[in-house]
């Protein structure tokens, strides 16, 4: 078999801010109940950036944290791409105010916006660099600061979110072009732009000048929820040419414990193989899957060599999904 060149995550790292907030406080805020979050979501806490703290601060941390685990420093980096719905400013990107406050050479730097989807589609967009030889040592990462979008009015859509950052280093790494090499195996990305009543911010740049607030019918998005993703993972499969039951670990959107639980069993998933962690940190829309897999690879569960199976869905509609060997 020829020698191909794969994208290999050298290094992951998450952040979160210093403020909690817990499922009780907000019942003192808005009609709900712990009960009712805890048994609807299996949200128990969630995190808030401080008024002060722009959503780079918390990109840059996680970075910085996915660096040091990778043994790279900002010298090294080449290419970062910051997956976000909740940028500092209109522009410039996020990825350019990280390059910046990391001390990051002159290199290319973007964001990519497909809100929850946004960290699976920004792997693919830095796979087109790395294995191409075009990228030495990429950073991606997904960072949010949802709670900003929140209207505390809305019990519907103020419990379920939160703020984070995750990031991981991609590295170009030489393979045998079989399911055994390291590094990114397979993708497949979706979006469905007449689903967008379903979930979106009613406010933006070029409509009413405003940054919004969140708006979501939470059922019809749950009910799209499961039967997308898992068409979008069976595709992801078949494209980095594994089975769905051969992966070590599974890593999924944070948003809902009830929609990963659905999805990992139409699937046919272990629960044990299901790295959840919406308890901690709510739907930190993009930020979730890297926080996920920084949680997963930080206590020991996930280890080097182990085949991944990451998926997403959320605003656009978008969805998508990942197959990458650690
Ligand atoms: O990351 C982007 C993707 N987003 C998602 O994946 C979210 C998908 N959706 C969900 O996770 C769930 O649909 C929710 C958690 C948002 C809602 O759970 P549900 O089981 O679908 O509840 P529901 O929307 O059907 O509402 C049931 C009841 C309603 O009351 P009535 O009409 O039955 O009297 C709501 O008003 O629960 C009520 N409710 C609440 N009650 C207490 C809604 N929010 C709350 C709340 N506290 N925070």
């Amino acid at each position: 078999m020829s020698k191909v060149v794969r994208s290999a995550v050298t290094g992951v790292g998450g952040y979160l801010p210093d403020r909690l907030v817990s499922n009780e406080e907000l019942s003192t805020r808005v009609d709900t109940t712990d009960e009712w979050i805890r048994e609807r979501t299996g949200i128990r806490q969630r995190y808030q950036a401080a008024d002060d703290q722009p959503v780079s601060d918390l990109a840059t941390e996680a970075a910085r944290r996915a660096l040091a685990a990778a043994g790279r420093t900002p010298a090294d980096v080449d290419l970062i791409i910051v997956a976000t719905t909740t940028p500092d400013l209109t522009f410039p990107a996020v990825a350019a105010i990280v390059q910046r406050k990391l001390g990051c050479p002159v290199g290319i730097a973007f964001d990519v916006q497909a809100v929850c989807s946004g960290f699976v589609y920004a792997l693919s967009v830095a796979d087109g660099f790395v294995a191409r030889n075009r990228s030495k040592c990429a950073l991606v990462i997904g960072a949010e600061t949802m709670t900003r979008l929140m209207d505390w009015t809305d019990r519907t859509t103020c419990v379920l979110f939160g703020d984070g950052a995750g990031a991981v280093v991609l590295e170009p790494c030489e393979g045998e072009g079989t399911t055994a090499d390291r590094g990114l195996l397979g993708f497949a990305l979706r979006a469905d732009g007449t689903k967008q009543d379903l979930l979106y911010v009613d406010g933006g740049v070029s409509t009413n000048g405003q940054v919004g607030h969140l708006r979501m019918q939470g059922n019809q998005v749950f009910r799209h929820a499961v039967v997308n993703i898992s068409e979008a993972v069976t595709a992801a499969a078949a494209d980095a040419g594994i089975e769905v039951a051969s992966v070590d670990w599974f890593i999924p959107h944070q948003a809902n414990q009830r929609i990963l639980e659905g999805v990992a069993k139409r699937l046919g998933i272990d629960e044990a193989k299901v790295i959840s962690t919406v308890a901690i940190h709510a739907n930190t829309s993009a930020a979730s899957i890297p926080l996920a897999l920084a949680q997963g690879v930080g206590d020991g569960r996930i280890k080097p060599g182990d085949l991944l199976l990451l998926e997403a869905m959320g605003g656009g509609l978008t969805w998508g999904a990942c197959v990458l060997r650690l």
